[in-house]
């Protein structure tokens, strides 16, 4: 079967043009057009990014046809949920008019189950059983994947996302948006936390997994320690330390919190996903972690970790090939949870 996804869920309009069957699928195109502009503003505005995929939409489509060098494709996948509702329904809209054209069917995704798939794109063995962590901008889920559609949720954040909080935390420092990358550049060139040391929020010793925060995380209060460290210090002497020390509370935390989770279910496999896996420093943590216990860690590469249509269109295959399909009322929604939930 031959796939078209679309993505246009928050501030990237994206294509791809996957094809295969199962497991056994090949990535034909992926176009990914961010829009920068968000920068300007410190954060995505969204009715600029309506606009903005509103402009961008038909060319990215035809581009990611071009570059796969087909014409006809057999089904189309579109992420409706959770998202700025305004982008996704621009995705949803362009993906029904599509389907309908072409007399193909459509099926809607949901993004974080697409950022489920992304690792399986690039690595043959990211696949259930595993304990998966994603890492996003609106989103940290802990889940435990028994197989593709079968999901327990074990955790989530309470407050911020952890990309969020990366976000925030730039802005306290005075780094540019979107501030994962830059907070993880500049602790990466901090030899150590000097002074600072953040408690690791929602891990105590002696917790067991009756207690509700077992597998939650919580990064506002981190986000305040932070605040206050910037507001006590000379932030030109300490704006490293700090970046350092926010972000090794942040990824010992979700270590931690990971490690309970396989243990729990004895899994041999972790697989990250999200725009935080992008964190080289994360990623290395959980292999520090895994690889002596024999638990292998998978994390995509950075242009499949953020958002892109090439995830979107692995888990729609996965829907249509159960044979489920979308109807034409298809409906974009801010939030929903992810389908395919089991029990904890
Ligand atoms: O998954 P994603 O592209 O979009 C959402 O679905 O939200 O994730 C974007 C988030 C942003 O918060 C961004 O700061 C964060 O991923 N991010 C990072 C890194 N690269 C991107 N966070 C930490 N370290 C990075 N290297
Ligand atoms: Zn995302």
């Amino acid at each position: 079967m031959r796939v078209l996804g679309i993505e246009t869920s928050c501030d990237e309009t994206s294509a791809a043009v996957l094809e295969g069957e199962g497991d056994d699928v090949s990535l034909k195109s992926l176009v990914i057009l961010s829009q920068d502009v968000h920068s300007i503003f410190g954060g995505v505005v969204p009715e600029i990014a309506s606009r903005a995929h509103l402009t961008a939409i038909v060319p990215v489509v035809e581009k990611a046809l071009s570059d796969a060098g087909v014409t006809r494709i057999d089904a189309v996948a579109v992420t409706n949920a959770p998202g700025l509702v305004g982008a996704l329904l621009v995705g949803v809209s362009f993906a029904k008019a599509y389907a309908f054209a072409n007399k193909v069917p459509v099926i809607g995704v949901h993004h974080m189950e697409g950022h489920l798939f992304a690792t399986a794109l690039e690595h043959k063995d990211a696949t259930p059983p595993f304990t998966a962590l994603l890492v996003s901008g609106g989103h940290t889920l802990l889940l435990d994947v028994e197989s593709w559609g079968t999901y327990r949720l074990l955790g989530k954040t309470r407050d911020d996302a952890a990309g969020e909080a990366f976000d925030k935390v730039a802005k306290l420092l005075g780094l540019p948006y979107p501030g994962g990358p830059h907070v993880e550049r500049l602790a990466a060139a901090t030899t150590n936390s000097g002074e600072f040391r953040f408690a690791r929020p929602m891990v105590r010793r002696n917790q067991t997994v009756a207690d509700p925060d077992f597998y939650d995380v919580s990064f506002s209060g981190l986000k305040t320690a932070v605040l206050t460290a910037v507001k006590q210090s000379n932030l030109e002497q300490t704006r490293g330390q700090i970046a350092r020390a926010f972000q090794d509370s942040l990824i010992d935390t979700l270590v931690e919190k990971t490690t309970r989770a396989a243990r729990q279910f004895g899994r041999g496999r972790v697989v990250l996903g999200g725009g935080v896996a992008c964190n080289a420093t994360l990623v290395a943590a959980m292999r520090e972690r895994f690889e002596p216990r024999g638990v292998q860690v998978f994390a995509p590469s950075p242009r499949l970790a953020t958002d892109n249509a090439a995830m979107i269109a692995r888990a729609g295959l996965f829907h249509l090939e159960r044979g489920e399909r979308s109807e034409l009322d298809l409906n974009a929604f801010a939030s929903q949870p992810i389908p395919g939930l089991v029990a904890a």
